[in-house]
């Protein structure tokens, strides 16, 4: 099944809210196109958590590097750039250096831009760095690839979505379309294929299923089952709201 965009509210809470005073942490990684984005959105929502969507750091970091000439230090670009996620009506907004770029990180180029900056450590020292620091400050639904893994190990429940490549293009080649974006399914499945490749068998902290996450496949579930099943596996573990 095809999900619709989600739709996008603002999960900003008062920095005292008591649902914020006891961080708690949900680490939800997969490959492109599992829905991970949708999900995470939806579960911050109901928890009043911080949603945070770890690729589309990376997604600034290859916007930025584009724009660079040859022979850019990655590392230092991550290190240097300032991004932040600002609330907005009917969406989150992705700022880089005071530039908002929330649609120019969707457009294909900028995926592979930031698959590949992915792969250098000190673009991921910069990131992990952020998003741990993030992580303890408050409560979070925090998405990626290596949030499990990684940047929140100890979080009290992991987990791991897959879906199908077909299914998994298929939602892609949706999300493309709402944003007024053309492709075929044949070129958003050879992307997906291309990016999971990558994104997997990379060195430095390649997308892999935590042993203690929870796998859901979610071919042939409604985003509202995948949502409620990951509410009731964080309320088993104490998260409150
Ligand atoms: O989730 P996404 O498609 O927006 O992620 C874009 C790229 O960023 C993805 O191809 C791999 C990389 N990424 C990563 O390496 N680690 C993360 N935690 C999140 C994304």
């Amino acid at each position: 099944m095809i999900w619709p965009n989600w739709p996008w509210r603002d999960t900003t809470m008062p920095a005292d809210s008591p649902a914020k005073s006891i961080p708690f942490r949900i680490a939800i990684d997969g490959p492109a196109g599992s829905g991970k984005s949708t999900v995470a959105r939806a579960v911050a929502e109901a928890l009043g958590m911080t949603y945070v969507d770890t690729g589309a750091m990376y997604r600034a970091v290859g916007l930025r590097v584009s724009r660079l000439p040859e022979g850019a230090n990655w590392g230092g670009e991550a290190e240097a750039c300032d991004i932040a996620f600002r609330p907005a009506h009917g969406g989150q907004r992705v700022i880089l250096d005071g530039e908002d770029i929330t649609e120019a990180i969707r457009a294909p180029e900028i995926s592979d831009w930031s698959s590949r900056v992915s792969e250098d450590p000190a673009v991921r020292a910069a990131m992990t760095r952020r998003q741990k620091e993030t992580g303890s400050r408050e409560s979070v639904v925090m998405e990626g690839r290596d949030i499990g893994t990684v940047v929140l190990p100890d979080a009290p429940l992991k987990v791991f979505l897959t879906a199908s490549e077909d299914e998994r293009a298929r939602r892609r080649l949706r999300d493309l379309e709402l944003r007024g974006r053309k492709a075929t399914l044949e070129e958003v499945r050879r992307e997906i294929r291309e990016r999971d490749q990558r994104d997997s068998t990379r060195d430095a902290a390649p997308l892999r299923k935590a042993d203690d996450a929870v796998e859901v496949n979610t071919d042939g579930m409604t985003i509202d089952e995948v949502v409620g099943r990951i509410l009731a596996l964080a309320r088993e573990r104490g998260a409150r709201g």
